[in-house]
């Protein structure tokens, strides 16, 4: 799994002469040290904080690496990603150019069940080599965890195909993986349009199989007139909660059946897209503790016009996560950094909103808090290491990297 360990057990190496964001909630704003220095031992934090304040211990013996006055983020996080599949749907893109909607590129055969087409005839090598391009590309601008949904494949052998090639790119680059069962994404033509018998095979039988082999660490489902109605992905949450996995939602996207306040009501780490939710959403999400994924690579490709409340979200505190949605219908993007810039330019996010949110808030998200996603003494050593002045440039620049190094667990 691990990449090959460059500094043996015990030894601890130093990260020095830095600017650091630590993004830890303790501190204010983005928790910025100017003068700091980060020390990992066995591939994790053991201290993160002003370089003079730092046990003389630490520094003893230590491999010390001079930062140069760099900023060190936490590494970054995308928390939601339909990263494996086949194919692409360049095609649907050009549909819609000429006029057509995304539900109607969807009813008439595009759409989902064509990407579930495309997955379905592919073989897991072949899965894994299409998508880590993409996943290199993620890699290639700091991020250190990433969720993948299944969700093409609608049967319980593609399914599982789909989320043992998730697992195994985990295998393939220094990088944690997380993966998400999504079999609620879209009805398969073998369903012959029975929503009900279908949601039944999910979770009376693919979604148990997949817990029962440990495939998935969540599930998800896609909560739209498109897809599957509140009642149906209830039984879904349902058979989730049964077999002892948290879960999430697309919910919200294109309509307001209310699937923010149904995720409110199952305790869901997050509910996602959430571009149609109203206030009873935003109040019924702030109670339930469950964090809002912003979206804006989807609402930008499918040029929704309709905003999430993201002024609600503030109101009522709910924690907002910035994620990709990489996927072949609504979201072909790979880059985190510009999803920043999205989520400040169209949805008015803060710059401390935007770097939390594919920080810290993503790790919340993936119920990974306590793990990663801040530069806090006792987390994984995932680092991103940057050439810019300030943090804001990360949200600011469209289409460059500034990244220096990226470190996994301290590698
Ligand atoms: O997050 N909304 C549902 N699922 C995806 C789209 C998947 C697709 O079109 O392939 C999304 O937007
Ligand atoms: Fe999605």
């Amino acid at each position: 799994m691990a990449a090959e360990s460059k500094s043996r057990a015990g030894e601890v190496r130093l990260w020095r002469n830095a600017r650091l964001a630590t993004m830890a909630e303790s501190s204010p704003g983005s928790g910025v040290v100017e003068h700091g220095a980060i020390a990992v031992r066995n591939g994790r934090i053991v201290y993160a904080g002003p370089e003079a304040d730092m046990p003389a211990a630490l520094s003893k013996g230590a491999e010390a690496i001079d930062c140069e006055g760099r900023w060190i983020t936490p590494g970054l996080i995308d928390c939601h990603t339909h990263l494996v599949h086949a194919g692409n749907r360049a095609n649907e893109f050009e549909m819609r150019l000429a006029g057509a909607s995304y539900e109607e590129v969807a009813k008439a055969g595009g759409g989902i069940v064509s990407s579930v087409k495309a997955l379905r005839a592919a073989s897991e090598d072949e899965l894994v080599g299409q998508s880590l391009p993409r996943l290199d590309a993620l890699l290639a601008e700091g991020v250190t965890t990433v969720e993948i949904k299944s969700g093409y494949g609608l049967d319980l052998e593609n399914e599982k195909k789909s989320l043992r090639a998730a697992r195994r790119l985990g295998g393939e680059r220094p990088v944690t993986v997380r993966t998400t069962f999504l079999g609620a994404h879209a009805l398969p033509p073998e369903a012959k349009g029975d929503k009900d018998a279908f949601i039944d095979l999910v979770a009376k039988q693919i979604l148990p199989a997949v817990a029962a082999e440990g495939l998935a660490d969540a599930v998800d489902g896609f909560c739209e007139g498109i897809a599957f109605w509140p009642e149906q992905i209830a039984r879904v949450f349902d058979a989730a909660k049964a077999a002892g996995l948290p879960v999430k939602l697309h919910a919200d996207q294109l309509s307001n059946l209310h699937g923010a306040e149904l995720a409110a009501r199952y305790g869901a780490l997050s509910a996602d897209h959430l571009e149609y939710t109203d206030e009873a959403g935003a109040a019924a999400m702030a109670k339930a503790g469950t964090l809002a994924t912003i979206l804006p690579g989807a609402y930008y490709f499918i040029r929704e016009t309709k905003k999430p409340p993201i002024a609600l979200f503030r109101q009522h505190g709910v924690r907002m996560a910035v994620a990709t949605d990489n996927n072949p219908g609504t979201s072909p993007l790979t880059s985190l950094l510009l999803t920043m810039n999205m989520a400040a330019t169209l949805f008015g996010l803060t710059v401390d909103e935007c770097i939390a949110g594919v920080t810290r808030e993503a790790a919340r998200a993936l119920g990974l808090l306590g793990q990663t996603g801040t530069l806090e003494a006792g987390k994984s050593a995932d680092l991103a290491i940057w050439n810019v002045e300030r943090p804001a440039e990360l949200v600011y620049r469209m289409g460059f990297n500034p990244l220096h190094a990226r470190i996994w667990r301290g590698q």
